[in-house]
């Protein structure tokens, strides 16, 4: 990556500072694009920042919340954490947090959508003091920002589902409007801020998940009530994006169809490459659907299988890294049908 350029830092040490309003802003190549990341740990997305996009974001960082100590130390090398006294934004940031839901009241005490926002903020505002206006908006213009948040929202209403407690359709749908209301919000204000170029993961299949199959006890394929859920969000969720595209000019956007290419992976394990589709890697119970994997210090015992490689579940609710290895090329350079109306590839290099 070309470094920045900082040749008016010479120029200034023989100006009154007065007569320059502007010393030393650094100036970054005209091409350069930064990735954002605002997101529940999905890891599809942190594969893409690792083997895709490199050249854009070797910079990037994750504030991980404690919720999935084991996955995130397994695969811990994928990110880099926070560092202290980084405040070198150009290649762009994750927000990510493990269990993160866009509504505050999902998981309290991990970084929201909302939260996650406002971290952006406070990285814009560096932005601008380190290029200036003009340039940081030129930046964040030409930059992609990623979005894969939702699933919590919904696996925690679903989750105390029984045959004496359903969710009427009238309430999904209020809660959906919920949760896409609050999603809206967040890109409009990206925009604002001067996004143009967005990146969407569809829900996944929650209703497919170990962990959702365990928790309700559930032996078919799917869960019913989670399936419909998510279902709902990923029919409401193109139309909703076609909608913002009217209302603000320059909007475009990737959507991915996470939950077609991860549900087929979960159910048609072998066509895929896999030998193990319904069960995690590491965990315990049915399905590998608990939560033990790492055995929290010892004291809980767990399984883990030989081959990672040969799952396409790592625990109970994140996909291996070779999972994820395909899950992130489809988001990357997929077919329109599966990654559209552009793929993240053609994002990047459009103007
Ligand atoms: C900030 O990051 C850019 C892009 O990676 C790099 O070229 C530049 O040297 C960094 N600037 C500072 C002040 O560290
Ligand atoms: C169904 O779920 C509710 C709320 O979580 C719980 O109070 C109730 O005992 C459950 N009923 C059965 C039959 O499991
Ligand atoms: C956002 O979510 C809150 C609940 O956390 C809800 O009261 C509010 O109406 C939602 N906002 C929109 C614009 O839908
Ligand atoms: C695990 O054990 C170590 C050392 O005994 C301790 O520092 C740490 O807090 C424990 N972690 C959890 C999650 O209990």
């Amino acid at each position: 990556m070309a470094s920045l350029s900082v040749h008016c830092c010479i120029l200034a040490f023989f100006v009154p500072p007065f007569i320059i309003p502007y010393t030393c802003l650094a100036k970054l190549p005209e091409n350069h694009a930064a990735l954002f990341i605002l997101e529940t740990l999905s890891l599809t997305l942190e594969t893409i920042t690792t083997s895709m996009a490199p050249k854009q974001t070797s910079g990037h960082m994750v504030r991980p919340s404690s919720k999935h100590p084991t996955v995130e130390s397994a695969i811990g090398r994928l990110y880099l954490t926070s560092l202290p006294g980084f405040d070198n934004y150009t290649d762009g940031v994750n927000f990510a947090s493990a269990g993160a839901g866009v509504l505050p009241e999902t998981h309290p005490g991990t970084i929201n959508l909302e939260l996650q926002l406002s971290y952006f903020e406070e990285v814009e505002k560096k932005l601008k003091q380190q290029l200036g206006d003009a340039e940081a908006k030129k930046l964040l213009s030409k930059s992609v920002y990623l979005f894969s948040i939702g699933g919590n929202d919904y696996i925690t209403i679903t989750s105390s589902v029984n045959q004496s407690n359903v969710i009427t359709s009238s309430y999904k749908k209020k809660y959906m409007t919920m949760v896409l209301g609050n999603f809206t919000t967040v890109i409009k204000k990206v925009y604002k801020m001067g996004g143009r170029k967005f990146g969407f993961q569809n829900l996944g299949p929650i209703g497919c998940m170990p962990a959702t199959k365990a928790s309700l006890g559930i032996t078919s394929d799917c869960a019913h009530e989670p399936s419909v859920i998510a279902k709902m969000h990923n029919i409401a969720l193109p139309k909703l994006l076609k909608k913002i595209q009217r209302q603000i000019p320059g909007f475009k956007y990737a959507l991915y169809d996470y939950y077609t290419t991860l549900a087929e992976r979960t159910l048609y394990s072998t066509k895929f490459g896999f030998k193990v589709g319904k069960s995690a890697c590491c965990g315990s119970g049915t399905y590998n659907g608990e939560f033990t994997c790492g055995g929290k210090n010892g004291t809980v015992k767990y399984e883990l299988c030989s081959k990672p490689s040969e799952y396409v579940w790592f625990d109970a609710a994140h996909p291996t890294e070779s999972a994820n290895r395909q899950l992130a090329n489809l988001f990357w350079n997929g077919h329109p049908k599966i990654t559209g109306p552009y793929n993240l590839k053609k994002l990047f290099d459009i103007l």
